[in-house]
């Protein structure tokens, strides 16, 4: 089966919601990719949701790459999205590109990198090596210690005057969809007027042409989950009280039973001293 590719995202504009997810391992690809799914986002939260970190600055190569081939191993229909991780592509053109090449080596269809205006230059790069890429404006996590925490974007006519100006430099640079966080409902749809690409956005309201969560949210494992996410299921229940029942049988004696056990083939006799 061949993958969606970067021409059939561009064809769903206008026509038809894209659907994106995070995945970091194969069980959950394979699930995500099952569900129809139009891409899977391997996303730098994996520092947070999988890892434990405290946020997405500590994301690094090796782990993104771990995750991206695992995920693509599972995933046969969906477009396998890599995040490029903090530190691995502000320093210099070349960094950024023989970075993204490592992705599609284990198996990336495109990466996705933070920022507007400022990047432009790194996804102009990597596009012309080859590699598809997805932007990423609005809320920038790897951003936290610039702007102070995570703050909500375009409030206000200046911030949202910004915003459009790094969604078109982002398509100008030649990205083929941008990723738009906690933005303003009013300026993310602004933005999917503006620009040819298709917008894919998550906690930036309705007038988008995709959206994206985090599957851990989605799923019920996450601790917390922000505001503008939904929980479609409560995994982390299911997961506790199977484990639970485990252990009490373990401790009961009702597990292992015949079913699981195996016998030897021949009588073995061994005297009793
Ligand atoms: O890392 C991630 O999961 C992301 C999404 C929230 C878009 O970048
Ligand atoms: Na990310």
């Amino acid at each position: 089966m061949q993958r969606i590719s970067v021409r059939d995202i561009l064809a769903k504009k206008g026509r038809e919601p894209i659907v994106m997810v995070t995945a970091y391992d194969y069980p959950f690809a394979r699930i995500v990719d099952e569900a129809g799914v139009d891409m899977i986002l391997v996303g730098d939260s994996a520092a947070m949701v999988v890892h434990g970190l405290p946020n997405t600055n500590m994301a690094t190569m090796q782990m993104m790459l771990l995750h991206t081939a695992a995920v693509s191993r599972g995933a046969k229909r969906a477009m396998v999205v890599a995040d490029m991780p903090f530190g691995s592509y502000e320093a210099s053109r070349s960094e950024a590109v023989k970075n993204a090449i490592k992705f599609v080596r284990v198996g990336a269809d495109a990466v996705k990198l933070e920022g507007g205006v400022e990047v432009a230059d790194k996804i102009e790069a990597i596009t012309k090596a080859g590699i598809p890429v997805v932007g990423h404006i609005g809320l920038t996590p790897q951003k936290r210690l610039m702007l102070g925490g995570y703050r909500r974007r375009g409030r206000t006519v200046e911030d949202a005057e910004r915003l459009l100006e790094d969604a078109k430099a982002v398509e100008e640079a030649g990205a083929f969809a941008i990723v738009i966080e906690f933005t303003a409902e009013e300026v993310a749809a602004e933005i999917t007027r503006k620009l040819k690409i298709p917008t894919i956005c998550i906690g930036s309201g309705r007038h988008c042409d995709g959206q994206v969560l985090v599957l851990h949210d989605i799923l019920g494992l996450s601790e917390t989950i922000p505001p503008f996410a939904e929980k479609y299921a409560d995994l982390r229940s299911i997961a506790l009280e199977a484990v639970r029942r485990f252990a009490a049988d373990v401790r009961e004696g009702r597990f292992p039973r015949e079913k699981h056990v195996f016998h030897m083939k021949e009588t073995w006799r061994r005297d009793r001293e």
